[in-house]
């Protein structure tokens, strides 16, 4: 990211709780950030004053597998400190503008290389798999960390129903770009839209989600509405927000900040203390809500889980 995590986190003009400080106070604080996170008239059906229900957006979801029991930070702090760079560069604007996200009607073009392509309406998505709740580490590149609850489903039960064929390597994802709804396109900071991608190994580990949901509600829009990436052992630019397209590819996809800075972001961006970004060092990030710095952990923590889909590779060339 152009500027250093550690500047933003300086700027940060108030003091942020930590988890175990919410009151019951604070639910209707959050109630109401919902609501403005969720604002938009394609939403308003949804919302409890028209259906009379008492939490409508709420997203049932079993508890899933590799969550963490660390604290889980707050719904003030995931939904008020936010990288949207097509709502604005700073930590607070997605939360202020992405209320012109429209996340109704919305579908995602699945294709490339598979025998079975298909466009799915959002809400066939949120019924293709019984919803989990994943509770994981967010390590951004910047510098800084939090722990989330995200609800969704594993990427790979999405890519199964499309059947890869054997030229399958890669996942591309492409996200909404949308100069309407996003006034942040007026800038050149990215080349639009927002891209990533993933080696098809990586897509379809367990681990991988498509998170449609945090703290068992609804995606708020400024958290990637309706439906985002999730991949908790790589730096938090993988997880692409408010995906429109995902095509399996035999060559490796360009990435957006791959394309903006190809020294500074590379394809793997997997979580590594020992390879420090060139300009500010990763060996110890900042979790939201806390005063002291910790030290961060190869793949984030999640090591057990995908070292060994890099086994033999050097991972500081592949960075
Ligand atoms: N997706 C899009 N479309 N645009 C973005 O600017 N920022 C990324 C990622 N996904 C980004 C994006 C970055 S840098 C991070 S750290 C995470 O989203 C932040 O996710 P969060 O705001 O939900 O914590």
């Amino acid at each position: 990211m152009p500027i250093a995590c550690e500047e933003r986190t300086m700027a940060l003009r108030y003091d942020l709780p930590t988890a175990s400080e919410i009151t019951p106070e604070t639910v209707y604080l959050e109630r109401r950030r919902w609501m403005q996170g969720l604002a938009g008239l394609a939403l308003a059906p949804l919302l409890p004053e028209a259906t009379g229900a008492t939490n409508p957006s709420a997203l049932a979801a079993r508890p899933g597998r590799f969550s963490t029991s660390e604290t889980r930070n707050s719904l003030e702090q995931i939904t008020g400190y936010n990288n949207y760079y097509e709502f604005g560069t700073d930590k607070d604007e997605p939360a202020r503008n992405a209320h012109t996200l429209r996340p109704r009607p919305w579908a995602v073009i699945v294709e490339g290389e598979c025998e079975a392509p298909r466009t799915y309406d959002i809400d066939t998505l949120l019924k293709l798999a019984p919803l989990e709740e994943r509770v994981y580490r967010l390590r951004c590149v910047e510098g800084w960390s939090m722990v989330i609850p995200w609800v969704g489903f594993e990427l790979g039960t999405l890519l199964r129903q499309v059947k890869p064929t054997s030229r399958a390597k890669y996942v591309a994802f492409t996200t909404l770009a949308d100069p309407k709804q996003m006034p942040g396109l007026a800038s050149g900071v990215l080349d639009w839209p927002y891209t990533e991608g993933l080696r098809i190994d990586e897509a379809m580990h367990p681990l991988t989600l498509l998170a449609v949901g945090l703290y068992g509600k609804a995606l708020p829009n400024q958290n990637g509405a309706p439906i985002r990436l999730v991949v908790p052992w790589k730096y938090g630019f993988k997880s692409a927000k408010s995906i429109v397209r995902i095509r399996l590819t035999e060559q490796q996809p360009a990435t957006a900040w791959n394309k903006a800075a190809p020294q500074e972001y590379g394809f793997y961006s997997n979580v590594n203390p020992e390879v420090d970004h060139p300009r500010w060092s990763q060996g110890s990030e900042r979790r939201i809500g806390e005063l002291l710095r910790r030290k961060t952990v190869l793949f984030n923590g999640y090591g057990e889980q995908v070292a060994g889909l890099y086994r033999g590779m050097d991972l500081r060339r592949f960075y």
